[in-house]
This record gives C-alpha cells, sequence and structure tokens, in this order.
C-alpha cells in the first residue's frame, strides 16, 4: 500500500472502532429515569404534564422515562389555574443518580433521587 493508502486505512479504522464503541457504551448504559408522581389531592382535577410529550395524569400516578445524562429537560404543569415550569431533569443537578423523582403536591414541587427524602424545589404559581 502507499502511504496515502495507509492513512486512508487508519482514519477508516479508527471511525469504524470508535463508533463501535459508542454504540457499544449506549448499549451499556443505564440512563437515568425521571417520575413524576401526581400527589396532588385525590378526586381532584388531573394535571396536564409536558416534558416528554403531553400527559395527564391523574391524582395518585406515577409517570416515567428515561433522558439522556447530559440534556437538560423543561417540564410544564398545568392544574386548574395553576402552573409551573422546571427542571425534570438537570445535568448539573442530577448526573450521577439512577432517578430523578418529583413529587407534585398542592404545596409544590418536591425532589427526590431515592424517593423517600424530598425537598421542596418549585411552587406553583398563578397566571
Ligand atoms: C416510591 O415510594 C412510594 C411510597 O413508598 C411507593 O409506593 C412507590 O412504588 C415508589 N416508587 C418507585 C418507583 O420506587
Amino acid at each position: 500500500m502507499t502511504n496515502r493508502g495507509v492513512s486512508l486505512f487508519l482514519v477508516l479504522a479508527c471511525i469504524f472502532v470508535s463508533t463501535i464503541a459508542s454504540a457499544k457504551e449506549k448499549g451499556n448504559h443505564h440512563l437515568p429515569a425521571v417520575h413524576v408522581i401526581n400527589a396532588l389531592p385525590k378526586n381532584s382535577e388531573p394535571m396536564d404534564l409536558q416534558c416528554d410529550g403531553e400527559k395527564i395524569l391523574n391524582a395518585g400516578e406515577d409517570y416515567q422515562w428515561t433522558v439522556e445524562e447530559n440534556k437538560l429537560v423543561y417540564c410544564e404543569a398545568f392544574w386548574g389555574k395553576l402552573f409551573a415550569s422546571w427542571h425534570g431533569f438537570q445535568p448539573r443537578r442530577d448526573v450521577g443518580h439512577r432517578a430523578v423523582y418529583w413529587l407534585v403536591k398542592d404545596t409544590g414541587f418536591f425532589l427526590s433521587w431515592d424517593n423517600r427524602s424530598w425537598v421542596r424545589k418549585h411552587l406553583w404559581e398563578t397566571e
């Protein structure tokens, strides 16, 4: 092979190897899950959630989906005359956690990484 041929071969080999490596990494990696749990009063009207597309959540329901670890996820919720917007997943805050839980109550939005200890991060707003 000529020098040019060797260089071209090496470049292609590198691209091939790195493509395989990144595909493998994706496959083995556990993507974090985000949960939004509607803990609003029972029998109150459902909440309209917009994070990962639109979702109508009844009281007691837990909606979960997986997210990319390095992408900000913007969420909005509407409940009667109230609304809120927040970061459902925020890489700087949440990276390294397998799951992010949001407990939505009439008193606000509570964050947990273990579904046990909760910290209120946001309040409902009125229009
Ligand atoms: C979170 O905790 C609640 C209350 O203990 C439990 O009912 C629920 O199944 C848990 N959810 C997950 C995803 O572990």
